[in-house]
């Protein structure tokens, strides 16, 4: 009895993880029921159609492609008419009816842009970039997009690899987190829902590792390194039921993530049980003929196929060569069916066949609430790295001249970042603008230009914002990057600002009035000589649409910064790729570090040191990884473990006082970093294993809790196993990663 109530209890629990299994979503007994009648309807072409992606280059031609069923989904068409016109061919002219995907890259925004990818990660909050991915789902909907390629979830850790400023950063355990919440807000409750679209974890994988942060280069991430830093984000937006991934386009130790059986079939797959669909990155099917690991695109195809890819953007080799593939014994019909099936499903899933064409309301673009959660993204992840002598907030009591400069502060094109085709500079409210109509009564503002745009060389406008600078009280200097500097294919060798930005803060500060610098960057710049010489200094990445309310707003102390780091700051270009989690070695930098101008002349040879430091730049960043002041000061008190043992499926809870101790109400991102002392491989000298954005009213003291469970200290082991290791562990609760209360405990 006692057996059959056990096996009827396996059998249930079987059952349900099989209807409810969330990798990739939920794919009901019905849904598979249709996705085979459909599948065992459809003659080859039909299965290699739907597995073929386009983007339209002549639409009469893609009409009739569409017509004839080569055609399963399509990037890059968008608004409500037209997406409509193309589905309607597809429901009412294609022989099966199958709809199609609607697919375009909506990343950090549709019209209403929010922060670039990496200042939304800058808010360490997961509500805002949900939020920010609803509001991305809401208006691209609407335009007919059921489908994006978001979240981007490449660890990035090389501030010259352009793409760093579509990351959510250089730490797996934030990209993870902000990463599952994109997700949310763009699914939604249920991909059903009109309104939502399914996303998309890319680039799988390790593409973020690019040698020498230049885009498309090769990789080579051993495994251990792979799972243990590359592969988490992945795993949480398998788990969190991301409908697709795509596949990058780099080779990692020499395959192609296109063909990489071992990344799509062993882990994705076999140990994730991911049962979405794989879409392969732009022609990156065509392009394993020039990583020379395909003899052509029919054998690239195949080899694509074989492991694990269901859908070709743009290359066509699906569609073109398998036939002959298959007739050769190269490409077997399982792999074909089980691609269409996973295509099949994903339509299925977004309600597509019951509901094809566009209906929402055609009004949510630019909708208030929209805007305002713009705003609050754009405040929340605007990062204070520096504020002398309190020199912000301005006060808007006392009426100032202010000198507002810089070829940020009036650029509505060059806010809204990387992946902003939809956007429209018109509705983008600058940081000028925003002053002007905020603050404009209380406070005098001129302004100045001085470089027509970020990479501008021309010296003649800095001596007119010098000269406006003297009739001020205040210098507000925008400065940054133009969108295009960053994003894909748009890496840098020199991470220092572009033209004669420095020389203009630089002259700048040489009239002795305090300087404002905002920087809005797609990336982590060399910012060494501008800190010294601006009173206070902003990082607000690009800021999108609101960027400007949001900023000026901080500028004046209605809004507390509050972003914190989610990249280190290199000081100078040559320390990256640098990331806080790095591994001591055996020579640790100590304060025997001389730097270059204080050697000696002909010191002797072992005079300096011999640690792991550069001559030139010494170890340190010029700012860490989750880093950020606040108009106000926080003090971490009394850290308290509820054990300082635990087994390996223990579980500690560790409590924390977090003080408000100034004078204005504000937000701290409280973090919990931990080390592992010894390990059966060398370990990170910190890791992030929590964090919580908390209120705290000026003069309140909250306590923050956190649970570690010893299954979040978990590794991939020198045997390659996913374990707890015993031993000793050290663990930090602070504002940052280099500063926090110190604790220390053992697993048992
Ligand atoms: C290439 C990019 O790598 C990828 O991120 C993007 O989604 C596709 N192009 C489609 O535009």
């Amino acid at each position: 009895m006692k057996n059959n109530i056990s096996i009827f209890l396996a059998l249930l629990t079987l059952c349900l993880a099989a209807c409810q299994g969330k990798q990739g979503g939920t794919a009901t007994d019905e849904i598979e029921q249709r996705v085979d009648s459909l599948l065992s309807q459809m003659t080859l072409e039909e299965k290699l159609g739907q597995m073929n992606q386009l983007s339209p280059w002549d639409m009469d031609e893609l009409y009739e492609r569409v017509r004839r069923g080569e055609v399963g989904s399509i990037l890059n068409v968008t608004g409500a008419d037209e997406v409509n016109r193309i589905q309607r061919i597809a429901v009412e002219e294609s022989r099966l009816g199958i709809p199609l995907l609607v697919s375009r890259d909506v990343i950090h925004g549709y019209r209403t842009m929010f922060p670039i990818p990496l200042g939304q990660a800058a808010t360490f909050n997961p509500l805002v970039v949900e939020q920010g991915a609803r509001v991305a789902a809401t208006e691209a909907s609407a335009d007919g997009i059921r489908w994006t390629f978001a979240p981007m979830i490449d660890i990035a850790r090389d501030a010259r690899w352009g793409r760093i400023a579509e990351s959510l950063g250089e730490d797996p355990y934030l990209t993870s987190t902000l990463g599952v919440a994109m997700i949310k807000g763009f699914q939604g409750d249920s991909l059903t829902s009109p309104t939502s679209i399914a996303a998309c974890a890319k680039h799988f994988v390790a593409y973020g590792a690019a040698e020498g942060g230049r885009d498309y280069n090769s990789t080579f991430i051993p495994e251990r390194l792979l799972r243990n830093v590359y592969l988490p984000p992945f795993q949480a937006a398998a788990e969190a039921g991301c409908a697709t991934f795509m596949t990058s386009f780099n080779d990692n130790d020499g395959v192609p993530s296109t063909a990489n059986d071992f990344i799509l079939r062993q882990v994705l797959r076999g140990e994730w049980k991911y049962r979405g669909m794989v879409v392969s990155d732009w022609t990156s099917i065509q392009e394993m003929v020039n990583h020379g690991f395909s003899a052509n695109l029919k054998e690239a195809s195949e080899q694509a196929l074989k492991a694990g890819l269901d859908m070709d953007m743009v290359a066509e080799g699906f569609l073109k060569e398998l036939p002959k593939s298959l007739e050769e014994g190269k490409a077997s019909m399982e792999d074909i069916d089980n691609a269409v099936r996973n295509i099949l499903r994903l339509k299925f899933r977004l309600g597509l066949f019951e509901n094809p064409y566009v209906t929402t309301p055609q009004n949510v673009i630019y909708a208030p609430s929209h805007l305002a959660a713009a705003q609050e993204a754009a405040a929340q992840s605007a990062i204070l790295l520096k504020n002398d002598a309190s020199v912000l907030p301005l006060d808007s009591t006392h009426h100032l001249t202010i000198a507002v400069v810089g070829p940020m502060a009036d650029a509505p094109h060059e806010q809204n970042g990387t992946w902003s085709f939809d956007a429209q500079k018109e509705h983008t409210v600058t940081p000028l603008k925003a002053l002007r109509e905020m603050y404009g009564e209380n406070a005098t503002i001129l302004f100045e230009p001085a470089l027509s745009h970020s990479r501008a060389k021309d010296a003649a406008g800095i001596q007119r914002a010098v000269a406006l600078a003297r009739k001020a009280e205040v210098v507000l200097a925008f400065i940054g990057e133009e969108a295009i500097l960053s994003g894909e294919a748009h890496s840098l060798a020199n991470i220092e600002l572009q033209g004669m930005q420095q020389d203009l803060i630089l002259a700048l500060a040489a009239t002795g009035k305090p300087v404002v610098t905002t920087v809005m960057a797609g990336r982590p710049l060399v910012l060494t000589a501008v800190e010294k010489a601006s009173s206070a200094l902003i990082c607000a990445f690009q800021p999108g649409t609101m960027g400007g309310p949001a900023l000026a707003q901080i500028l004046f102390g209605a809004v507390n910064p509050s972003g914190k780091t989610p990249v280190t700051f290199p000081r100078m270009a040559g320390q990256t790729p640098i990331y806080y989690a790095q591994h001591n070695t055996g020579r640790p930098a100590n304060e025997t570090e001389m730097l270059l101008d204080s050697i000696p002349v002909e010191a002797g040879q072992t005079s300096i040191g011999c640690r792991s430091f550069y001559l030139d730049a010494g170890t340190k960043p010029l700012f860490p990884f989750g880093y950020g002041l606040s108009y106000t000061t926080y003090r971490y008190d009394n850290l308290r473990l509820s054990a300082t043992e635990m087994g390996t499926d223990g579980d500690i809870t560790v409590t924390c006082d977090v003080t408000n101790a100034g004078k204005m109400d504000g937000d701290e991102v409280v973090q919990l970093y931990i080390r592992d002392l010894v390990g059966s491989v060398t370990r990170p000298v910190k890791e992030l294993k929590d964090f919580q954005r908390i209120t705290l009213k000026a003069g309140e003291t909250r306590t923050v809790t956190f649970q570690l469970p010893a299954s979040k200290l978990a590794f991939w082991t020198r045997q390659l196993t996913h374990t707890t290791e015993p031993g000793e562990y050290q663990l930090w609760v602070g504002p940052n990663s280099t500063e926090g209360l110190m604790a220390s405990f053992w697993v048992k």
